[in-house]
């Protein structure tokens, strides 16, 4: 239920009803203004967070207006990279002179913020804030902009991992590591393969790669919209033929997961893809998605399975036994196993523990026969 007077909804309804319309910066910048004004008062009122989140939403739609308006506008002569210096006026080709950040009562700090949360693509922005919406959180214009710096950096953040030292099975490090040492012996000097990475998630796998020799086919049913470059396939219907790739990645949800969302969740989106998952339906997700592998992957390709084993109402489950079964099943070979130890251990909340806390994961190579 809504918790909010009808003059606030109202006004909240009105404002929405302008945004298409807006056609200027100091427009756009008043009704966001009005819609800061609303949410102090609902702040104050304790609206709840329903009410919150429905001024927050108005509020970072007018933002990103006005982020795409300034990214878009002519440059004010005084700026960065008009060929021109804050002392001397050059009018734009229409004669007029476009107003600086200031004479708009816009501070620097927001230009830029509300620039980046514009940048975010669409399809992404509308998915994250329904996930916000129904998983009860918070609608804020910094998580917004954490989204939007994240989905810049991101290309940036890529670091080869030159190994020279002989490959072990079991390491204390992180994924993008792991992968560069399995890579080395899997897809050594070879040029030209066909890589797939139907998991990408922030692409953290491939981050200790040197792709540039290799085809790169990246997806992920959430991030793919996030980033460009990367398509947002479902791993369980991939939309290429038969026999195409030489190594393919496989990284899903590994665990069982409630409905609503726990630590991490930011990062892995569980709750939006697994959400009220049992250890079972994990399972069926890995066969799905390692049946297409077999089926995309030509012969003696690599498909390396990512996964953790786990415990679901006290009892313990082997997943990576239970994997190794599925992947003989479909026709694939197990070629390696490898270890991967947290870097820093988990917490232990347990007063008594009848399990090991899990404090590994495990990487399967497999290769189609
Ligand atoms: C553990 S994360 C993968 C992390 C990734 N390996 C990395 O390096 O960042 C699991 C990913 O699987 C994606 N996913 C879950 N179900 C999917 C599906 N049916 N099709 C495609 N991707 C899916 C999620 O969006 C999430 O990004």
């Amino acid at each position: 239920m809504l918790t909010m007077d009808r003059g606030t909804l109202q006004r909240l309804d009105d404002i929405r009803g302008k945004i298409a319309r807006i056609s200027d910066i100091p427009e756009a910048k008043l009704l966001r203004d009005k819609v800061s004004g609303i949410q102090r008062v609902l702040s104050t009122q304790r609206a709840g967070l329903r009410a919150q989140n429905e001024a927050a939403q108005l509020k970072i739609l007018i933002e990103r207006k006005l982020g795409k308006m300034l990214t878009e506008r002519p440059k004010h002569p005084g700026a960065k990279g008009t060929g021109s210096n804050q002392y001397r006026k050059v009018p734009s080709r229409s004669g007029e002179v476009p107003k600086n950040l200031e004479e708009l009562g816009i501070h620097r700090a927001e230009a830029h913020r509300w620039m980046m949360i514009a940048s975010i693509p669409e399809a992404y922005f509308e998915e994250e804030l329904e996930r916000i919406r129904a998983t009860d959180q918070e609608i804020t214009s910094v998580h917004f902009y954490r989204e939007a710096q994240h989905i810049k950096n991101h290309a940036t953040k890529r670091k080869p991992l030159n190994v020279t030292e002989p490959v072990y099975t079991s390491y204390r490090s992180d994924n993008g590591e792991l992968i560069a040492r399995v890579a080395s012996i899997y897809f050594p000097q070879k040029k030209g393969l066909r890589i797939a990475d139907v998991t990408y998630g922030k692409g953290v796998f491939l981050k200790n790669l040197d792709l540039s020799k290799h085809e790169l086919f990246a997806s992920d049913i959430v991030t793919g919209k996030k980033f460009p470059g990367v398509k947002a396939y479902d791993f369980k219907k991939l939309p290429y033929e038969n026999n195409f790739f030489d190594v393919m990645f496989f990284d899903p949800p590994y665990h069982h997961v409630g409905k609503r969302p726990r630590m991490r969740e930011r990062e892995f989106r569980n709750v939006h893809t697994t959400g009220g998952y049992s250890h079972k339906d994990i399972l069926a997700l890995y066969r799905d998605g390692m049946k297409e592998g077999f089926r995309v992957l030509k012969k003696k390709g690599v498909l390396l399975v990512k996964t953790m084993d786990e415990i679901e109402s006290g009892k313990q489950y082997f997943t990576h036994i239970e994997i190794f079964q599925i992947a003989q099943s479909l026709g694939f070979v197990g070629e390696d196993l490898f270890i991967l130890t947290q870097v820093v251990d988990p917490p232990v909340y347990q007063k008594r523990q009848l399990h090991a806390q899990k404090n590994h994961s495990l990487l399967w190579v497999f290769r189609k026969k």
